[in-house]
């Protein structure tokens, strides 16, 4: 059990290139089943996900969020909404339930990959598509943080390892103690 969540965690990369095999149902639903189980502030649950399967809409997006492909070839698109007056901590509940969407889809042997920057411009635009696409009420106060590709990846990349990833200077076994940090003097 241990040994086959450490093994998902590091399996789970950001996978940008996506075969035609198709994502079932069972296999969305199975996913959002697993993203609703998250940590969340207050258990306000305020997420909302939206299952996109459209050519059109997809191609749309990734010509506003340029130099995304995979937002059109992934068979399924996961817009990852909430209603922030539900809860002051989100960003951080929607990214919970991003990640244990992420984990599942690795342990079932599906690819996915995380594509959020809701600070810029760019990504208002996105926003303000989906929200017309999808017809989400704008009295709601329904917001779009992140989208989630799923799909069969087409690409091989190797699991993170503790020695790619594990960083010693990012810990601290209580008071910080100054030292050089890496990338930083
Ligand atoms: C909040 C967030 C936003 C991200 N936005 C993008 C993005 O816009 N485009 C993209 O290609 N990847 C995006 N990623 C994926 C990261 O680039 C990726 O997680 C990081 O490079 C580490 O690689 P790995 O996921 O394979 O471990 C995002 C990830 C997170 C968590």
């Amino acid at each position: 059990m241990r040994e086959e969540v450490f093994e998902a965690i590091r399996k789970r990369r950001t996978v940008r290139d996506y075969t035609d095999e198709d994502v079932s149902e069972e296999q969305i639903d199975a996913l959002l089943e697993m993203a609703m189980m998250a940590p969340n502030r207050l258990d306000r649950q305020p997420w909302h996900f939206f299952v996109i399967r459209d050519q059109e809409l997809q191609e749309g997006l990734g010509d506003i969020l340029v130099l995304h492909p995979h937002l059109a070839s992934a068979p399924v698109v996961v817009a990852v909404g909430a209603q922030p007056e539900q809860s002051a901590t989100w960003q951080m509940d929607v990214m919970a339930a991003i990640e244990n969407m992420l984990i599942a889809a690795t342990a079932m042997g599906l690819g996915t990959g995380v594509l959020a920057n809701p600070e810029s411009t760019l990504w208002r635009s996105a926003e303000e598509m989906l929200t017309e696409a999808l017809h989400i009420p704008p009295q709601r106060g329904v917001h779009i943080p992140a989208l989630v590709t799923v799909g069969h990846p087409a690409e091989e990349l190797p699991p993170h390892s503790r020695e790619d990833r594990f960083d010693q200077t990012k810990v601290h076994y209580g008071a910080w103690e100054e030292r050089e940090l890496q990338g930083q003097a």
